[in-house]
């Protein structure tokens, strides 16, 4: 089989976007535009891949990192000129080069394979990706002959009102024979209304010096949809969540509502586990099996075993055991690990702490830099004082240990195992293993007072 390289223009300035943030690295389901587009192609095994990007792209480079070859267009002078940028890459070698631009994130490996084959059985030199658009307004147009071969690609900008009515439009991705490629980009001329190279152009010069140049017509416009703007970006977003859950409904996952439930690209979910509407799942986040999640969590780069609840409830970077239930209302915070059959309840915040198998933190409580044993429980109202508004300090609570309600940790402090804690107390110093400790001032009743009180009231 010959070599098969692959060319992602990357390099304009998406300026219709508005943005600080470079175009193909804006994140459709939280994953970049471009990632997209490498990850669908991955499996095709491309011998080379090679990405124009503009000067100045680190940003691009960080995120991709060696999974490609990068070519520098120095000034966007349209996208034959960028593609003309992978010559150091690819010029003078035999086989097939697939050229894909940055800003198509919904393509799919199966399209692009399916085009390589056409490209290859047909044995043009070029073949482009078209589709039936029903609102074509952007997009080059496809020119048929009346025998129907495609003679010409026309941009909107070029088009007269009759070219404009075409509905099959250039997806933006093309076959190439990649010597000749790079023979014919130096051809290329910028003669048009937007004094830009064009690649269309060189379809259209390869037709005209008598070359083979063929046209596969993709079923679905979906997949080629190019995000120029962020009304483009949000319909992209749509149908990419549209993929991921069904893909995830195919393997096991109940989403009750997938119009209200937005998972990211990469999130794992197993079997038997429920998505309840508003839940929002993202970055590198990992659900087992069984779980129930929502309604209305908003869960991201964290683990979670299996059969875990949680419910209305704010997690992140943490690490969540099987058999938990957290919620309604918990927020646990980065860098917290909840051992098995845990409880965090009502209106409790978790940071940067361990909590042990079996513990509870069932209601209104913090619990900041501390580490939580096995099978304690933290009454209602038990807030760790971890911080004395310059540094941070540990709280350790050790193995059945039993905190009543209403108490104050003040860190640096351990309570050890099986140790009690009167409700109310504030406690400053170590609590020793199986030791009971009362921090607060004994009661007085003043007979009478409140008769004097109500009296002076009247
Ligand atoms: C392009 C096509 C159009 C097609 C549409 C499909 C051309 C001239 N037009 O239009 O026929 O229907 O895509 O989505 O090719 N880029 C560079 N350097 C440049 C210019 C562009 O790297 O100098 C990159 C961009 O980053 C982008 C891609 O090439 O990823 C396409 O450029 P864009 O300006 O978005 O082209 P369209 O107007 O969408
Ligand atoms: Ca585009």
């Amino acid at each position: 089989m010959s070599q098969r390289f692959a060319v992602i223009l990357a390099a304009g300035k998406g300026t219709r976007m508005k943005s600080n943030l470079y175009k193909v690295l804006h994140p459709v389901c939280g994953k970049p535009m471009i990632k997209h587009i490498l990850d669908q192609i991955a499996p095709i095994g491309f011998d080379r891949i090679v990405t124009i990007v503009s000067e100045g792209a680190e940003a691009v480079k960080a995120e991709l990192g060696d999974r490609v070859a990068y070519a520098i267009q120095a000034e966007q002078l349209g996208t034959a000129h960028a593609t003309l940028q992978a010559a150091a890459h690819l010029e003078g070698l035999q086989g097939t080069t697939v050229v894909l631009y940055g800003d198509t994130p919904l393509i799919t490996g199966e399209t692009v394979s399916r085009l390589l084959q056409h490209h290859e059985e047909s044995s043009a030199v070029c073949t482009v990706l078209t589709a039936i658009a029903s609102n074509p307004k952007g997009y080059g147009r496809i020119i048929r002959n009346s025998n129907g071969q495609v003679i010409d690609i026309v941009e909107e900008k070029d088009a007269t009102a009759e070219q404009k009515a075409i509905t099959e439009i250039n997806t933006g991705i093309y076959c190439f024979d990649n010597v000749k490629l790079f023979d014919v980009l130096k051809r290329v001329d910028n003669d048009n209304a937007q004094k830009e190279y064009y690649l269309p152009s060189a379809f259209t010069l390869l037709r005209e010096m008598g070359e083979k140049v063929s046209a596969y017509q993709a079923d679905v416009f979906e997949d080629t949809l190019g995000v120029n703007d962020r009304v483009a970006l949000a319909q992209a977003e749509a149908i990419m969540q549209k993929r991921i859950n069904e893909a995830l409904m195919m393997s096991g996952v109940t989403i009750k509502d997938p119009q209200t439930t937005y998972i990211d690209a990469d999130v794992k979910i197993g079997r038997d586990t429920v998505v309840l509407p508003g839940s929002i799942l993202s970055g590198r986040t990992e659900i087992g099996e069984g779980c129930t999640i929502g309604p209305n969590s908003e869960i991201s780069n964290t683990k979670v075993g299996n059969y875990t609840t949680i419910r209305h409830s704010v997690v992140s970077d943490s690490e969540i055991g099987s058999e938990v239930q957290i919620g309604p209302f918990s927020h646990i915070r980065p860098q917290t690990a909840i051992g098995d059959r845990a409880k965090v309840g009502n209106f409790v915040e978790v940071k940067k702490s361990t909590i042990g198998e079996g513990s509870k933190a069932s209601h209104l409580s913090y619990v900041g830099d501390a580490e939580i044993g096995k099978d304690v429980n933290l009454g209602c109202g038990m807030i760790t004082v971890n911080y004395d508004g310059k540094y941070k300090y540990l709280t350790k609570v050790e193995d059945g240990a039993f905190i009543g309600c209403n108490v104050n940790l003040i860190a640096p402090v351990t309570v050890g195992k099986e140790a009690i804690v009167a409700a109310g107390s504030t406690i400053t110093e170590d609590v020793e293993a199986d030791s009971l400790a009362i921090a607060r001032a004994r009661q007085t009743n003043k007979a009478h007072y409140a008769n004097r009180y109500n009296h002076k009231k009247k």
